[in-house]
């Protein structure tokens, strides 16, 4: 049978590295997908996933292949051809059977030029990943990029149809990167990254909006943020508990090895985050990590012209109590709420 049974959909909820890795891999061993898919980005992503207690990184080839699932790399993403070779043999020296991770013929391709703009020109200026995200898809945009089609040998193509021995048709899981506040509309501009980060844009991979089913939102018990962003100023390091929630939590970019800023969970955003993405299904990773600062808090964001609130949080079980009562009472789609002391589980 052809065409789509439903689709779920695993996005962030803050500014990337959220542990939608963890919740895909976790999803796809379940057994209960025929597709994984990415919709956007390129190998900006980093995606760190435990399989059997090892631990794998992988920039753009989606965590189906882990699980023996169809993995497809959609129509939106921008492809770096090297980096993606690299990635295969990667995985396929570590045994996993990459024959099934496809790339769609209309992805746009990352060119080495793509990168030095990047590198050159807003590595500095905006803080991005130098992955050549940018200029990609700006070049799509002014229509004069070459895609995937023009570059691939044929078999690794996507051949654009969804399949399954099913009678009700194929069950997808698409997989975000990144997180709501990277999202060039959304975030906050020119701090953002080139691609739509929120579930509407996974429709994209070609099936209609009425088919999502599920929508797995994963945040941290803390907020970090890779790259540069006012919003998360230098000074933040100087506090002791940022300090040693960075330090404890492992907070480095899995692509870029930086450090990333660490200040205390913005709530409002959060819930906002929630309630725009459609999210059914919250994870909130790394309560382990929270549990062993001394100090606790939880921000609240005011508006622009108010300084933001922070209030105290005595240990962690109030933390997790506090957290789903605002979520409770503010997110109505909010079907479970998950918090995850594991970084190999949920
Ligand atoms: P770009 O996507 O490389 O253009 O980077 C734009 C902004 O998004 C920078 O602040 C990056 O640090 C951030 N960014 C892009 N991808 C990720 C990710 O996977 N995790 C966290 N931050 C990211
Ligand atoms: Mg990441």
């Amino acid at each position: 049978m052809s065409g789509v049974d439903y689709a779920d959909v695993v996005c962030g909820l803050a500014w990337g590295d959220e542990g939608k890795g963890k919740v895909t891999s976790h999803l796809t061993f379940l057994n209960e997908y025929d597709y994984v898919c990415r919709w956007a980005g390129g190998s900006n992503a980093g995606h760190t996933i435990y399989v059997d207690g090892k631990k794998y990184k992988t920039h753009i080839v989606p965590a189906g292949v882990f699980s023996g699932v169809k993995s497809v790399i959609g129509p939106g993403c921008v492809l770096d051809v090297e980096s993606f070779y690299q990635e295969l043999e990667y995985l396929s020296a570590a045994g996993f059977d990459t024959s099934l991770v496809k790339v769609s013929p209309r992805a746009h391709i990352v060119t080495k030029i793509h990168k030095e703009i990047d590198k050159g020109e807003y590595a500095k200026k905006l803080g991005t990943t130098s992955s050549g995200i940018g200029p990609t898809y700006s070049d799509k945009a002014l229509r004069r990029g070459r895609r995937a089609e023009d570059v691939l040998e044929p078999s690794m193509l996507w051949n654009e149809k969804f399949s399954s021995d099913r009678p009700s048709g194929a069950r997808i899981l698409c997989e975000g990167a990144q997180g709501v506040w990277l999202d060039i509309d959304w975030g906050n501009y020119p701090y953002v990254t080139s691609s739509n980060t929120l579930p509407y844009a996974a429709c994209s991979l070609g099936f209609p909006p009425q088919k999502i089913r599920n929508v797995w939102g994963c945040a941290k018990a803390y907020d970090t943020r890779s790259g540069t962003d006012p919003e998360f100023p230098e000074n933040l390091s100087e506090n002791e508990h940022l300090a040693f929630l960075q330090w404890k939590g492992q907070e480095y970019g899995v692509t870029t090895g930086r450090k990333r800023h660490v200040n205390w969970l913005n709530i409002d955003r959060l819930i906002r985050a929630i309630n725009m993405t459609g999210t059914t299904h919250v994870v909130i990773s790394k309560c382990d990590v929270l549990d062993e600062c001394s100090v606790k808090k939880v921000k609240f964001s005011g508006d622009r012209f108010e300084p933001p609130t922070y209030m105290n949080i005595e240990d962690l079980d109030q933390f997790m109590n506090r957290v789903e009562g605002w979520i409770r009472s503010s997110c109505r789609l909010v079907e479970k709420i998950y918090f995850s002391h594991d970084p190999e589980a949920i």
